[in-house]
């Protein structure tokens, strides 16, 4: 390996592939560019390039993106919604820095009927592991029976947060969608699906959060398309053009809540079902992925370049 010419033998060296010149076996590696994605991540899928377990992955959701781009944080098995996906390591340890505060949105649905003091604790802060939850924002949709529905609004990405503060206030969590992070939203994207941030939204990100720090613009339009399924007809929409969240099983109410919800990947799996989802300290939430990167490209993290391409699902 050389490095602007000199051979490089020491574990760990740090280069900057935007200045420096990269040999490998004598051929010049060079720096992939900057993708940005957006995937409406299904339920069903974990949001790790690998599992252990051999669960679905978003790896093979993102397979045709044709670079090696890695999610920005974590959801949950069993969470639908959005979740950026990018090969900027930059990009992602910004978002994710705690200090950054970016805002995260959910519609959660919980068993039990909340009142207004049960939103306002959630406002205020739920102690998890001796710690509050930093202010959130919390409206409540409806009332569903003796169930919840309301839109969530926090600023910290703790682990399984919005499931712990269900436990620790006995609302437990029976459904969980993000329906936006950092004011990217996922709406009119079918779950499982990906498109490119669009220049616009690089802009917002980069004024609110200093990354990315170069907008790049997104392939062309056409390109784009081919990405994305045609549009799904909502017919769960309310009187006032607002979307409906949730509504039971598609089959009870006949209702499309594949649109809102990214229905599970394995029918007859309890990746569909509405069972309280209890937190747990599964390994799919552990480490970010982003920690073993060494040359600041996100490049070489996992991936390997037999990186395969899996039949594409519901297509
Ligand atoms: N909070 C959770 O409990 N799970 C998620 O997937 C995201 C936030």
């Amino acid at each position: 390996m050389r490095v602007n010419g000199r051979i490089v033998t020491e574990l760990g060296t740090r280069v900057d592939p935007r200045t420096s010149r990269i040999e490998v076996d004598g051929q010049r590696i060079v720096r992939e560019a900057p993708v940005y994605i957006l995937l409406h991540k299904p339920r069903g899928v974990v949001s790790t390039m690998k599992d252990p377990e051999g669960r679905p992955t978003v790896r093979e959701l993102l397979a045709d993106v044709g670079a090696r781009v890695y999610p920005v944080g974590r959801l949950d098995f069993n969470t639908s919604g959005v979740l950026l996906a990018t090969n900027d390591g930059d990009f992602a340890d910004a978002l994710l820095h705690p200090k950054m505060t970016v805002p995260k949105t959910y519609v959660v649905k919980v068993r039990g009927v909340m009142k207004p003091e049960d939103l306002d604790r959630w406002r205020r802060g739920v102690e998890l592991d001796g710690e509050k939850t930093l202010p959130a924002k919390a409206k409540l949709l409806r009332h569903e029976g003796d169930k919840t529905w309301i839109e969530l609004t926090i600023t910290e990405g703790r682990n399984q947060q919005v499931r712990r503060m269900g436990e620790a206030t006995d609302f437990p969590v029976m459904r969980l969608a993000r329906t936006s992070f950092a004011g990217i939203s996922s709406a009119e994207l079918v779950p499982g699906h990906w498109r490119y941030l669009t220049a616009d939204e690089l802009t917002a990100l980069k004024s609110e959060y200093g990354v990315p720090k170069r907008v790049v613009h997104p392939p062309a339009q056409e390109a784009r398309e081919k990405t994305r399924r045609p549009p799904v007809r909502r017919s769960n929409d309310d009187r006032d053009g607002q979307p409906r969240y949730g509504g039971g099983s598609p089959g009870r109410r006949g209702l499309d809540v594949r649109a809102d919800w990214g229905g599970g990947v394995r029918r007859g799996s309890t990746a569909g079902r509405d069972e309280p989802q209890t937190a747990s300290p599964r390994s799919e939430l552990s480490g970010r992925g982003w920690r073993t990167r060494t040359t600041g490209t996100g490049g070489g993290i996992g991936a390997g370049p037999g990186s395969h391409r899996v039949p594409a699902r519901r297509r």
